[in-house]
């Protein structure tokens, strides 16, 4: 449990607070990365936000928003910049790029992480933050980062190779700058969004000569979406009692069909699977039923939990639900509260084909939970984007401007 902050705790005890707990976490893992978090005075990047914010391990201190009032940048979550810079393995003399660097914390971060040998170089597209990042490292006395303004999908090809690149907005490909400015045995730390699942991978080029990467281990994540030449196309349909289907990668899905079917009668089917709270799985289910189900689309209900007309106590999740949609049914994931610890997965099915397609969702969840449940991460491979059909392995194919991916999930 975190400790209270009092008015009178400074920048000092806050920040040495933070590490304690981001390394009783596990988020930080090395002592390189518990000394750059522990002597970076944050608030000198962060003018006027409250101290408390600035130093708490899980939040994220807005920094810019847009006419609509959406985030456009935020100083990232300490406990997810520590998980980037771990996964990066940064050492000494390395040359780093990052996309994304907003005030230039992370980069100040990294560029303590390669040391005066070492360069870091951080690419972001707004010129007024480029200017307040400038200037907070300056006053840090920081000398080894170049703040660039530009847009990060195409790298900094003259400053390259890198040893690691790390990027710091939502991304939906693996940008072809990002692998060819890389030096061999480099890793890419991105949060890409794939099938409408955001997870921070940590790429690594496969020694086949083939020119692909490979991600093992996935953290769900959220960065608020790249801008520029590799911003990414995505829709959203409003439906009936305030739930909505986020659309990413089947953007063929007619909203008025699934608006038609969302209006048809409901179908439900309860799995007999259920999740302990707290239990970490269902970004695993997730990840399964987005290699099996086409397309692959999230429903988001009306958040939080609700009694519903059924009688059930349903849990809507911020992060969404699985769904599908055919030419007869709108069919997604829900779950229902069976008692103090335990939910269990169901299905809602809309659509004149509602019965069997719950039916089918039901089963692939049982499926799961016999044979993937507690297994290891689905493992994603990226392949320059010319890379033939035949010449891809066995797995749910997401094609994007620069790269193929294929994700695969092994059984248990
Ligand atoms: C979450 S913030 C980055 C946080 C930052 N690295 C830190 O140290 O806290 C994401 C940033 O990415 C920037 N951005 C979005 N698209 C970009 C692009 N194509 N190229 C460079 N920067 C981009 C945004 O302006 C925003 O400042």
């Amino acid at each position: 449990m975190s400790t209270p902050v009092t008015c009178t705790d400074t920048s000092d005890a806050l920040r040495a607070r933070m590490v304690e707990e981001l390394r009783a976490k596990k988020w930080i893992r090395t002592q390189p990365v518990a000394d750059a978090m522990g002597s970076l005075a944050k608030e000198s990047f962060l003018p006027g936000a409250d101290l408390a914010l600035v130093y708490s391990a899980d939040d994220t201190v807005p920094v810019k928003r847009n006419a609509d009032g959406h985030t456009v940048s935020s100083a990232s979550a300490p406990w997810l910049v520590a998980h980037m810079l771990e996964e990066a393995r940064i050492q000494p003399g390395d040359r780093v790029l990052e996309i994304g660097g907003a005030r230039g914390i992370n980069a100040a971060l990294a560029a303590q992480l390669v040391g005066p040998a070492g360069r870091v170089v951080s690419v972001e597209i707004d010129p007024e933050l480029v200017d307040d990042a400038r200037a907070a490292l300056a006053g840090a006395g920081i000398t080894n980062v170049d703040m660039r303004c530009g847009d990060g999908h195409y790298g900094a090809a003259d400053a390259g190779p890198f040893d690691a690149v790390i990027v710091t907005a939502q991304a939906t490909d693996l940008a072809t700058t990002w692998r060819e400015q890389a030096a061999p045995g480099a890793r890419i730390v991105v949060p890409l969004t794939l099938l409408g699942l955001s997870r921070c991978y940590t790429f690594q080029p496969c020694e086949d000569g083939g020119g692909s990467w490979r991600a093992e281990r996935q953290l769900l994540c959220g960065f608020v979406a790249m801008q520029g030449d590799g911003a990414h196309r995505a829709e959203r349909i409003a439906l009936p009692g305030d739930a909505e289907l986020h659309v990413t990668d089947a953007l063929d899905v007619a909203a008025d069909r699934v608006l038609g079917l969302a209006q048809g009668e409901q179908k439900r089917v309860w799995t007999g699977v259920q999740v302990a709270r707290m239990e970490p799985v269902i970004p695993h289910l997730d990840q399964y039923l987005s290699t099996r189900l086409t397309p692959y689309l999230r429903y988001f209900g009306p958040s939080g939990q609700i009694l519903d007309p059924g009688g059930e106590r349903l849990s809507w999740l911020g992060i969404g639900h699985s769904a599908t949609a055919t030419t007869g049914a709108l069919t997604y994931v829900v779950m229902r509260q069976v008692d103090e610890r335990f939910h269990e997965f169901g299905v809602f099915a809309h659509g004149p084909d509602a019965g069997q397609a719950a039916q089918r969702l039901a089963d692939l969840v049982r499926r799961w939970d016999a044979e993937f449940r507690g297994g290891a991460d689905a493992v994603v491979h990226a392949f320059p984007a010319d890379t033939p059909d035949g010449s891809l392995p066995p797995g749910r194919v997401v094609d994007r401007p620069g790269t193929r991916f294929v994700i695969a999930q092994a059984a248990r």
